[in-house]
C-alpha cells in the first residue's frame, strides 16, 4: 500500500522502549522546510493589504469545488459568509469518515502546511475570529502532526496562540455532516440541524461559519500560489480540474491517485495498476457507500461532480472501491446498509427505522423489491440529512443492475 506507512517491528520495539506506544508519525514536510520553499509568503502578502475579491475570483477561475463530496463552488461560499455580519468562524471538516475515503489523511501526513496555509487564507478571506479544526480521532498521527505544526506556526508568529482550535471527533460518522460537526464542536451530541438556515448564516455558536473540507483548503493554497491553472489547466472528456481518487478493493495498487476530473473507471483502474491478479472487474462504488454500486459495463462516464446523477449515483468524495467476480454486489449493498443503520443518529424516523427495516428485507433470500422501493422513496423524501436521503442508493442500484443476485 503506497499510501499507508505501517509501523515495522523495529518501530514497535522503539516505541515500547520510549513509552510512545500509540502514534507512529510518518515523515512529513515540517514548518521550516515549507517556509524555506516560500511557504506562507502568499498568506503574508494577502494579510499585507491583499484584495479578497481578487482572491475569490482566482479561486472561482480555478473551478475549485468542495472536495468533502458535495462539490459546492468554493469561492461562492466565501461570499455568503462575508455577506453576514461578524464575528464569523471557520470550521474545517477533517472528519473523513466516508468508507473508502483516505485522501485528506494522505495529504495531511505528507504536506500538512499546504492545508494549514489554505485554511489561514480562507480565514483571512472571511475575517474569521477562530479557526476550528474538527479532526477524526482515528487519525492519531494526523492529530500529532497538526499539534506540532500549529505550535510551530504560533512560535513563528504566523498565528496568535489559540487562534487555531484543534478538536478531536469521537468516531461518529454523522459528525462529518457539517451541522452535526458544529453541534459537536459546541460540546453537544452530534446531530444534524435542519437547513436552512445554512451554516454560512448560523453556524458555530450561531455565528456565520465557513465550513471547508481539508483537501479543499489544500487546493486553496496551491491555487493562490500557483494560479488557477493548477486546476483549470487540466481537461479530459470535457471536464476540467483534478480529483484525488481514493482507490481500494480488487486493484493491484490501492492508494490515492491524482488524476484528471474527467477520468473514467477504466482510467482509474489503470492508474491503480490494473485489477489484482486473478480478479475480473465486476462493479464499483464510485464515491462512498451513499453513491451505491455501478456495474463494470458503465465504464465510459467521467467520474466527476454532476456526471453520475442521471445514473442514480454521485462521485462524492471520490472513494472508489473496485469489486471483482469474487464479490457479491448484494452482500456489498447489505454491508453498506448495515453501516448506515449503525451510524444513523436516530433523530428522524424514516432514517432510523428505514435503515433497520432495509437491512431485514435485504437479508431475505428473495428481496421484496416493491416494498424496498417504497421504503427507499420514503427515506429519500422524509429524512433530515444526506445520510438517510442517500442510504437507499445501494438498494436501488443493486435492484437495477444486479437483479440476478437478489
Ligand atoms: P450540500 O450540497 O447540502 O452542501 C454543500 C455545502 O454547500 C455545505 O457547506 C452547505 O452549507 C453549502 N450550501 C449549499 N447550499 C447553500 C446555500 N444556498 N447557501 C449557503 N451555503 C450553501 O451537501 P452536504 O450534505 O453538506 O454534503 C454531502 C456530501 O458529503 C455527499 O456528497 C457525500 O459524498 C459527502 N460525504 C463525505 C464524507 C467524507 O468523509 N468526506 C462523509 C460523508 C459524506
Ligand atoms: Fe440522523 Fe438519519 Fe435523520 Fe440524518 S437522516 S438526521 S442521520 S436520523
Amino acid at each position: 500500500h503506497n499510501h499507508l506507512d505501517f509501523a515495522t517491528p523495529e518501530m514497535v520495539r522503539d516505541a515500547i522502549a520510549t513509552g510512545d506506544t500509540h502514534t507512529h508519525v510518518p515523515a512529513y514536510q515540517a514548518y521550516a522546510d515549507y517556509a524555506a520553499q516560500g511557504g506562507y509568503e502568499t498568506l503574508t502578502s494577502l494579510r499585507d493589504g491583499g484584495d479578497w475579491d481578487a482572491v475569490q475570483s482566482k479561486v472561482a477561475a480555478s473551478g475549485l469545488r468542495g472536495l468533502g463530496g458535495a462539490g459546492f463552488p468554493s469561492g461562492k461560499k466565501w461570499g455568503f459568509v462575508r455577506g453576514n455580519p461578524g464575528p464569523r468562524y471557520l470550521a474545517v471538516n477533517g472528519d473523513e469518515g466516508e468508507p473508502g475515503t483516505f485522501k485528506d489523511r494522505y495529504y495531511l501526513e505528507r504536506v500538512p502546511h499546504l492545508f494549514l496555509e489554505g485554511m489561514l487564507i480562507a480565514a483571512w478571506a472571511v475575517e474569521a475570529e477562530t479557526a476550528f479544526i474538527y479532526m477524526r480521532d482515528e487519525y492519531p498521527a494526523v492529530i500529532e502532526i497538526l499539534r506540532r505544526e500549529i505550535r510551530a506556526l504560533e512560535e513563528a508568529g504566523i498565528v496568535a496562540p489559540g487562534y487555531v482550535d484543534l478538536r478531536r471527533g469521537a468516531g461518529a460518522y454523522i459528525c462529518g455532516e457539517e451541522s452535526a460537526m458544529i453541534e459537536s464542536i459546541e460540546g453537544k451530541r452530534g446531530m444534524p440541524r435542519h437547513r436552512p438556515p445554512y451554516v454560512a448564516q448560523v453556524g458555530v455558536f450561531d455565528r456565520p461559519t465557513l465550513v471547508h473540507n481539508v483537501e479543499t483548503l489544500h487546493w486553496v493554497a496551491r491555487v493562490c500560489r500557483e494560479g488557477p491553472d493548477v486546476l483549470s489547466g487540466t481537461e479530459r472528456n470535457g471536464r476540467k480540474g483534478l480529483r484525488s481518487y481514493s482507490v481500494s478493493g480488487r486493484v493491484a495498487n490501492p492508494g490515492v491517485h491524482l488524476l484528471p476530473a474527467g477520468s473514467t473507471i477504466t482510467d482509474i483502474i489503470e492508474a491503480a495498476g490494473g485489477m489484482a491478479q486473478g480478479h475480473v472487474f465486476k462493479a464499483y462504488q464510485p464515491g462512498g457507500p451513499s453513491s451505491g454500486l455501478l456495474p463494470a459495463s458503465i465504464d465510459d462516464v467521467p467520474l466527476d461532480f454532476d456526471t453520475l446523477q442521471p445514473l442514480g449515483s454521485f462521485i462524492g468524495s471520490a472513494a472508489v472501491v473496485v469489486l471483482s467476480d469474487q464479490d457479491s454486489a448484494r452482500a456489498a449493498a447489505l454491508n453498506m446498509l448495515r453501516f448506515f443503520e449503525d451510524e444513523s443518529c436516530g433523530q428522524c424516523t424514516p432514517c432510523r427505522v428505514g435503515c433497520e427495516k432495509a437491512v431485514k428485507l435485504m437479508q431475505a433470500d428473495r428481496w421484496d423489491q416493491p416494498l424496498l422501493e417504497e421504503l427507499s422513496q420514503a427515506m429519500v423524501d422524509a429524512s433530515i440529512c444526506g445520510l438517510g436521503q442517500a442510504a437507499p442508493n445501494p438498494i436501488r442500484l443493486v435492484m437495477k443492475h444486479f437483479a440476478d443476485e437478489i
